[in-house]
C-alpha cells in the first residue's frame, strides 16, 4: 500500500483575486486519452494532458501492460498495442489514490487474457469495487478482492481476464461514469455487442472519445429517457491527436474563490464545459454568481470556453438532486460557497459522496463546523446556513482541517481559508497533487 509524508499548509484571508490563468488538463479526459491511445494501432499524440499523480498512475499501468508512452516538450506520444494486445504486467500495479484508473483499467484487463493485481493507498483501499466486479464477472472475468468487515469488496484485488469475454447487456444500478467506462473498455475486446442502459446521464467522455478513435458505438434514448449505449466489440481503434481541455472540476475552486472574495475579477481560459460536467456553474449562477462563459468552441468533440468570474453576493438555494451527476465532484466547493451565501442552501441525493476519496459529506461537515458554520448533516446531503458574506471563523485562531487523503477536500478548505477571519491550516496538502499540480501557486498568483 502506498503512503506519503504529510505536508501541512496555511491559507490566510485574501484580498481580491485578479488575472487571467488556465488550469491543468481534464482528469477524466486525460485517463481516457491515454487508455484509448494505448489500445489504438500506432502512434497517438496528446497535448494538455493532466500531469497529476492519478493520470501518471494510469500511464505507468499502461506501460506495465506493454504500451510505450513518452513525453517530449508538451506532447505525450503513445505507441498503442492494439485492442487485444495488452501484455501481462510483471508486478502488482499501484493505483495510488485513483479510483478512475483502477475501475477503468479493471475493465480493460477483464477481456484480455492477462492477470493483474491492483493495490492503492489507504483511501483507495476503502472504496467499493463491487460495482465494477459485478458486471465484469458477468463478462467472464475472475476477480478476487479483499472483503472488508462490512462486506465490501475492496483493494487489493486481482483480475484474471478472459478472452474472448462474453458480451453483456447491463443496466447501471449506480449513476457512475467509471462503471459505464469499465464495461465499455471491456467491451472493446469482446466479440459482439456490449450494451449499457444508463437511466441517469453521467459524464460522456468515453462515448465521445471512442467515436473519435473510430469505434462502432451508438447512443440512443429509449421511451423512458434511458440512454442505450451499444458498442461493437473486437474494435480496431485508429490513432488520434488529442487536445485535452482544462478541467472544469479544477476550475471550480478558482470560480468559487473569485465569487466569494470581495472585489475579485478573474478569467480562466480553455475550460471544458461539457454539459455532463458543468452543473456547478449553473447552480452558482442561480445563486446570483456573475459567471460568463465566453469564446465557446468545440475541441475534439468537447465544448470548451473561457470563464469570466466576478465577485458576487450569493444567495442560498435548494439544489435539486437530479443535477448531482453533472457536478458530482463539485459539492465540496459548493458547500464552501453556500457557507458564505446569504440564507440556507439544501442539498440531497448525494449518498455517492460518502464513497469518494473520503466521505465528503462527513469531512466537509466536520471542517465547516470547525469554521463556525451552522449546518445539518443528513444521510444524503448537507443543509448549510450561510454567513451572508461575513468571514468564517471558529472559536480557534487557526483551526486545523483534516484533508483525509482527498484532494477536493484539501482544495475546498484552501479556498475557505481565504474568507476566514484569521486563516486556517490543512493537516496535509499533498493529496492536491493527484489532480491539480500547482494549485497553491496559481491561487497565490491570482491573489498577488
Ligand atoms: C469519473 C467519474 C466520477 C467522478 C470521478 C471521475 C470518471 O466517479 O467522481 O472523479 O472519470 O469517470 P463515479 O463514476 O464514481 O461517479
Amino acid at each position: 500500500m502506498t503512503s506519503k509524508t504529510q505536508q501541512p499548509a496555511t491559507f490566510k484571508p485574501s484580498g481580491p483575486l485578479s488575472g487571467k490563468i488556465s488550469v491543468p488538463g481534464d482528469k477524466s479526459i486525460s485517463h481516457r486519452a491515454l487508455i484509448l491511445s494505448a489500445l489504438a494501432v500506432g502512434k497517438s499524440q496528446i497535448t494538455g494532458l493532466l500531469e497529476g499523480e492519478d493520470v501518471l498512475a494510469t500511464a505507468a499501468a499502461l506501460r506495465a501492460m506493454g504500451a510505450k508512452i513518452e513525453k517530449k516538450g508538451d506532447v505525450w506520444t503513445v505507441h498503442g498495442v492494439g485492442v487485444g494486445g495488452l501484455m501481462q504486467p510483471e508486478n502488482a500495479i499501484d493505483m495510488g489514490n485513483s479510483g478512475t484508473s483502477t475501475r477503468l483499467l479493471m475493465g480493460l484487463v477483464a477481456s484480455h487474457g492477462i492477470s493483474t493485481t491492483f493495490i492503492g493507498d489507504a483511501s483507495l483501499s476503502k472504496r467499493p469495487m463491487g460495482r465494477v466486479i459485478d458486471p465484469l464477472s458477468q463478462m467472464g472475468a475472475d476477480i478476487q478482492a479483499r472483503e472488508t468487515a462490512d462486506h465490501k469488496a475492496c483493494l487489493p484485488l486481482s483480475v484474471r481476464g478472459i478472452c474472448p469475454a462474453i458480451p453483456l447487456e447491463y443496466r447501471l444500478p449506480v449513476a457512475s461514469a467509471q462503471v459505464k467506462s469499465a464495461i465499455l473498455l471491456a467491451g472493446l475486446n469482446t466479440p459482439g455487442i456490449t450494451r449499457i442502459i444508463e437511466p441517469v446521464l453521467t459524464r460522456d467522455h468515453s462515448e465521445t472519445m471512442l467515436k473519435g478513435f473510430g469505434a462502432e458505438i451508438s447512443v440512443e434514448t429509449d421511451a423512458d429517457g434511458c440512454r442505450i449505449i451499444s458498442l461493437t466489440g473486437e474494435a480496431e481503434l485508429k490513432p488520434q491527436k488529442i487536445k485535452v481541455p482544462g478541467d472544469p472540476s479544477s476550475a471550480a475552486f478558482l470560480v468559487v474563490a473569485g465569487l466569494i472574495i470581495p472585489g475579485s475579477d478573474i478569467i480562466i481560459e480553455n475550460v471544458g464545459i461539457n454539459p455532463t460536467r458543468a452543473g456547478l456553474f449553473d447552480i452558482l449562477q442561480e445563486m446570483g454568481g456573475d459567471i460568463s462563459l465566453t469564446k465557446k468552441r468545440t475541441v475534439g468533440g468537447e465544448t470548451v470556453a473561457d470563464i469570466h468570474v466576478k465577485y458576487s453576493a450569493l444567495t442560498g438555494i435548494d439544489v435539486p438532486a437530479n443535477i448531482a451527476p453533472s457536478m458530482i465532484d463539485e459539492f465540496p466547493i459548493l458547500f464552501v460557497a453556500a457557507a458564505i451565501a446569504e440564507g440556507q442552501t439544501t442539498t440531497t441525493g448525494l449518498s455517492e459522496l460518502r464513497v469518494k476519496e473520503s466521505d465528503r459529506l462527513s469531512q466537509m461537515a466536520k471542517g465547516l463546523s470547525l469554521l463556525g458554520v451552522t449546518l445539518t448533516e443528513k444521510d444524503d446531503g448537507l443543509i448549510i446556513e450561510g454567513s451572508g458574506g461575513k468571514p468564517l471563523s471558529g472559536g480557534r485562531a487557526k483551526p486545523v482541517i483534516e484533508t483525509a487523503l482527498d484532494h477536493r477536500i484539501a482544495m475546498s478548505f484552501a479556498v475557505a481559508g481565504l474568507v476566514t477571519k484569521s486563516g486556517l491550516a490543512l493537516d496535509d496538502i499533498t493529496p492536491v497533487e493527484t489532480s491539480f499540480p500547482g494549485f497553491k501557486n496559481l491561487l497565490m498568483t491570482l491573489a498577488s
